[in-house]
């Protein structure tokens, strides 16, 4: 690790050898990694680091005929959104027939709310000004006759039914139907009826349509890992569905990005030490340099900020009585890196953690880990200024 007492020096020297090209459609290989060539592509006017492995991961499901649902789950902001996106409307060719679906930020509140968002009574493509590809359409989820809207608005039809007529017309055309729904947490405190939650009517849905029907590919994304935790856990989903995580970007990605900005070797180093593959905070760093300002401070300033955000927790949301074991988890994860995950922390601690982005529960390993490796420092500050922890003069 950069000892950041050297640091000044090493951001001091200029590094005229290190002169790159401009990132859209660059690709480097990594020497220490040779076998790893990751390319920077142009999308939405930003970088996108390719993710070539998840790609390939996701088009090969698809490929396949649907026998699962498939959960995309990772860290906040770990790029699972962007990812999913381009591979949309760059790499799922004319077989597929998409219904895709953001829910955030859409006012989703009741069963009406729902039925206008999954159905439209008319033709609406948007086109993307940027993109001429047919792909770049925005189609709203399912397009039907006016009557048939009104009856699923006045409840004479069930909205499951429906899809599922829609997505056999789909497969009668000789297309691939495919679902896939973003930020599906927004659907939990809906009903359907009196005792009917709408997101288990869709759970049950998804599984006939994949597992049993084999008719339509389900891939579902979230942000919020405590509601991912709860739901898999509550609707034994494990049985019928494949976790699929999407995680902060990877050495060979960061080095090949910040090479493209003009970054040294030893300021790679320094940033992948300390903030690790986290695109959004990268990007924050990428600016600070841009801007003249000092790669130092913007790290120590992302450091202290979520330093600011744990003690808050600490000292006004953690009740006295759960406190020792939330510090030793906190001690746990500066150890370790994550902390298992035995039902020794509160129910409650998980909640206000992950609703808070500080900390991110694994699915498929049962471990919560900081939901990004910048966090650690963060808690390992926290330790620090409580005397949990000695000084580290690394950090
Ligand atoms: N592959 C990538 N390369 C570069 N930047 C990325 C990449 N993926 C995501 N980002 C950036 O990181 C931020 C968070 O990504 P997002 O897809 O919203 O994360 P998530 O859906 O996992 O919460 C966005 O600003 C996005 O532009
Ligand atoms: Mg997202």
């Amino acid at each position: 690790m950069t000892n950041i007492n050297n640091l000044g020096n090493i951001l001091n020297k200029e590094n005229k050898e290190n002169e790159t090209p401009d990132f859209s459609n660059v690709t480097y290989h990594i020497m220490e990694q040779v076998d790893q060539v990751v390319s920077l592509e142009k999308f939405r006017d930003s970088v996108f680091v390719n993710r070539e492995e998840e790609r390939r991961y996701i088009l090969d499901h698809l490929s396949f005929v649907p026998h699962e649902i498939l959960f995309i789950y990772g860290p906040k902001s770990s790029g699972k959104t962007t990812m999913m996106d381009f591979i949309y409307e760059n790499e799922m060719d004319d077989i597929y027939e998409t219904r895709k679906i953001n829910l955030r930020g859409l006012l989703l509140s009741n069963y009406e709310s729902f039925i206008n968002i999954f159905f439209k009574d008319v033709l609406i493509k948007i086109k993307s000004d940027e993109v001429e590809e047919k792909r770049a359409y925005k189609i709203p989820f399912f397009q039907l006759d006016i009557k048939i809207k009104k009856k699923l608005e006045q409840k004479e039809l069930d909205p499951f039914e429906i899809m599922e007529y829609e997505l056999m017309k789909i497969k009668q055309s000789g297309k691939k139907p495919v679902i896939i729904i973003d930020e599906i947490q927004k659907l939990s405190d809906i009903y359907f009826e009196k005792e009917r939650k709408l997101i288990n009517e869709f759970f049950n849905f998804f599984i006939r349509i994949t597992k049993e029907l084999h008719l339509a590919h389900v891939i579902i994304l979230s942000s919020d890992s405590y509601f991912l935790h709860s739901l898999w856990d509550e609707a034994n989903l494990s049985a019928t569905s494949e976790a699929y995580k999407i995680n902060h970007l990877g050495y060979a990605e960061v080095v090949t990005w910040l090479h493209s900005k003009k970054f040294n070797d030893s300021e790679i180093e320094y940033i992948w030490n300390n903030i690790g593959g986290a695109s959004h905070q990268i990007t924050r760093i990428i600016h600070a340099k841009e801007s003249g300002r000092s790669i130092e401070k913007k790290v120590n300033f992302i450091i202290d900020s979520f330093l600011g955000d744990i003690r808050k927790t600490y000292y006004q949301k953690i009740i006295d009585h759960d406190k020792a074991s939330f510090l030793s988890v906190l001690k746990e994860m500066s150890e370790n890196g994550s902390a298992q995950y035995c039902g020794q922390i509160s129910i409650e601690i998980l909640e206000i953690m992950m609703h808070q982005d500080l900390w991110f529960y694994d699915l498929n390993m049962n471990f919560i880990e900081p939901n990004s490796p910048v966090i650690i420092f963060s808690i390992k500050k926290f330790l620090e200024e409580l005397s949990l922890l000695s000084k580290d003069p690394l950090i």
